[in-house]
């Protein structure tokens, strides 16, 4: 069953405490279809020597993807997420001038990196934790260079709803208060090959058209738009990602 968000600042402490303890669980078992991490590196690698902002980057699976993947090809790495269990993780594991890592709300104005700094921005399942997209998206907007680009991975909200509910009717009650329109969340445990959390983590159901309108308000173009189906690499349990790209023009 879905629930309707009532307060911003409570659905943010709720995914803070579910992160406090579901962080190791995710720097241990993040697992992602293969194309969907190819499709992603194909985008941050389009232009020569690219200067990377990953949004809500968790365990760092990118950075660590990228080194070896492009371990010969130059690149800049900053990753910012709300949670320091992550991000002392990263600091501990990378010592590297080319990479930073800062503990840093993305719903708040970002101060840890220059204003057009930012080549490639990428945002994988975070922006689903942020009720606060027009802040996020200002961020973006004013981080990336003109000319820099963002891709948001986001989730199919439909799909998800089918993965939490098995009674039909509930998953017609669910759909139904979802199309009203306000804004609602779902709980699930991570789940990863056999292993299940012991708490919940905490999604938001944005509807897609709101990632659009909203970078469209922010001054942000939209290049791209891919939805990538794992059921191939994952099973029938798995998700549909739905991947954006925006362009500052
Ligand atoms: C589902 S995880 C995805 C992590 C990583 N991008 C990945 O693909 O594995 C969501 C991440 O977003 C972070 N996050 C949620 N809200 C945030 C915020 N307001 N500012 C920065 N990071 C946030 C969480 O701490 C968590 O690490």
């Amino acid at each position: 069953m879905i629930n309707e968000i009532k307060d911003k600042e409570e659905f943010k402490k709720l995914c803070q405490k579910a992160w406090d303890k579901n962080s190791d669980v995710w720097i241990n078992n993040r697992i992602l279809p293969i194309k969907l991490k190819k499709f992603i590196i194909d985008f941050l690698f389009e232009k020569e020597n690219p200067f990377i902002l990953d949004i809500g980057c968790g365990n760092g699976w990118l950075l660590q993807e990228l080194n070896a993947t492009k371990s010969a090809i130059k690149f800049n790495y900053v990753g910012v997420d709300i949670n320091h269990n992550f991000i002392d993780f990263l600091k501990g594991k990378w010592f590297d001038f080319k990479y930073d890592f800062f503990v840093a709300d993305f719903e708040e104005k970002l101060n840890v990196i220059r204003d057009d700094s930012v080549d490639k921005a990428i945002a994988v399942l975070s922006l689903i934790e942020m009720s606060d997209l027009e802040i996020a998206f200002k961020n973006i907007t004013d981080k990336l260079k003109n000319g820099g680009c963002c891709m948001i991975v986001v989730l199919n909200p439909y799909i998800e709803m089918i993965r939490i509910n098995s009674n039909m009717n509930e998953l017609k009650n669910d759909i139904a208060s979802f199309r009203n329109g306000n804004l609602f969340f779902y709980e699930k445990k991570i789940i990863s090959k056999e292993l299940e959390s012991e708490v919940n983590y905490y999604g938001l159901l944005h509807p897609i058209e709101k990632y659009f309108s909203v970078a469209k308000k922010s001054g942000l173009l939209i290049n791209d738009f891919r939805e990538i189906d794992a059921i191939d690499e994952l099973g029938t349990e798995s998700t549909i990602y739905h991947c954006i790209e925006f362009v500052k023009p």
